[in-house]
């Protein structure tokens, strides 16, 4: 078998530096305190849960006052690798990201300048800003840039697969190099989800539906061209990151790879790779087995991504 066409490269884990360390220490509070929500009662991690790899585990969130989210939690395993955000890829950076769900009726409902006032009024963050940006002055920039700057801490890259790149060919069972080539060989999977993290932030459809719910892309560009297209997700710790798609419609990685093995619905954005094919129970569950290899642990544990 030749090489899988996703080999990490580990030149995106940075070294931090001293700013950077108060910077990501201030984020990582922000991200986790409910003062962003206008009645204080979620914060980002409410939705982004560092045991599910930054998801929620729900079909679709639920914001302030049980309002419901349109979409699933997408996990933010090496979000800093991200060129465009949002299930769409409507949003173009981490930064303006932050904004979002404080302004969203159904997340936050809150606006940036209320939030800002109230870290303003917390010597605490007074001081962490004193340390991170060198003013006591707590301005927009702060507040995104901060937030920001934790997220691309969240980097997962010691998965076993990881392993198996780095040369311990051990790291991965017979069943899962088998699962592997039926997603690099065999099958199409890496035609779209491809490099480090599976994805190259390509904008497709993969056949969930003839008629959607959701418009997708279309919802910033107005070109029926751009109907239901998203983003390619990413598929590090995919196993913990249930259930799927944009509109969580689909419980299990199983039911997953039945979607693709029925060559799903005819749609016009539709990816052409994606044909029907046929999998034996076995081979379905080697499938199954190399995704569960992209979970990592460390990833999932790691005391740096939470606060005490
Ligand atoms: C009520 C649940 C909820 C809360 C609270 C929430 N998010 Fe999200 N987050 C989501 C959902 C749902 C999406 C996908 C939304 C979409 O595509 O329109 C998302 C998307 C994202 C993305 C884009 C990821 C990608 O791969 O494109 C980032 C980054 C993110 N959230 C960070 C944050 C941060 C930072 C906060 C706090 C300031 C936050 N979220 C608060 C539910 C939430
Ligand atoms: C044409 C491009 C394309 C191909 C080929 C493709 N996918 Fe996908 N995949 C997508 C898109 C786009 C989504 C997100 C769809 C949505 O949110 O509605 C997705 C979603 C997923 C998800 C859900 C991830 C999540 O976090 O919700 C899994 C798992 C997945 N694909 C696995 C596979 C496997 C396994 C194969 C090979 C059998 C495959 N994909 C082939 C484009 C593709």
């Amino acid at each position: 078998m030749s090489e899988p066409t996703g080999a990490l490269s580990r030149e995106h884990a940075f070294e931090l530096d001293s700013t950077d360390y108060y910077r990501v220490e201030l984020g990582k509070h922000l991200f986790y305190d409910p003062i962003l929500s206008r009645d204080s009662t979620i914060s980002c991690a409410t939705c982004h849960k560092q045991e599910l790899a930054f998801t929620d585990g729900l079909q679709k969130s639920v914001g302030i006052r049980n309002r419901m989210v349109t979409r699933n939690s997408p996990t933010l395993s090496n979000v800093g690798n991200r060129t465009m955000f949002l299930l769409d890829g409507v949003n173009p950076s981490l930064e303006s990201q932050v904004g979002v769900p404080i302004q969203e009726h159904n997340e936050f409902d809150f606006h940036v300048l209320l939030v800002i006032d109230r870290i303003q009024n917390s010597p605490k963050y007074v001081a962490m800003a004193e340390k991170a940006y060198n003013t006591s002055e707590i301005t927009e920039f702060i507040l995104k840039n901060s937030i920001a700057t934790f997220e691309r801490t969240l980097i997962s890259d010691n998965s076993p697969y990881d392993k198996f790149l780095d040369g311990n060919y051990a790291a991965l069972d017979n069943r899962q190099k088998k699962g592997m080539e039926l997603f690099f060989e065999t099958l199409y999977c890496s035609k779209c989800h491809s490099g480090p993290d599976f994805t190259e932030d390509r904008l497709t459809n993969n056949g969930l539906y003839t008629a959607y719910a959701d418009s997708g892309r279309m919802r910033l560009t107005e070109a029926e061209a751009d109907r239901a297209i998203f983003k390619v997700p990413t598929l590090r710790n995919v196993a913990k990151t249930a259930p799927y798609m944009h509109d969580g419609s689909i419980a299990t990685l199983e039911e997953v790879i039945k979607h693709y093995e029925s060559g799903g619905h005819p749609h016009p954005g539709k990816g052409e790779e994606i044909v029907p094919f046929e999998l034996t129970a076995e081979e379905r569950q080697n499938l199954i087995r190399f995704l569960e290899a992209l979970t990592d642990e460390d990833f999932l544990t790691n005391p740096a991504f939470r606060v005490d």
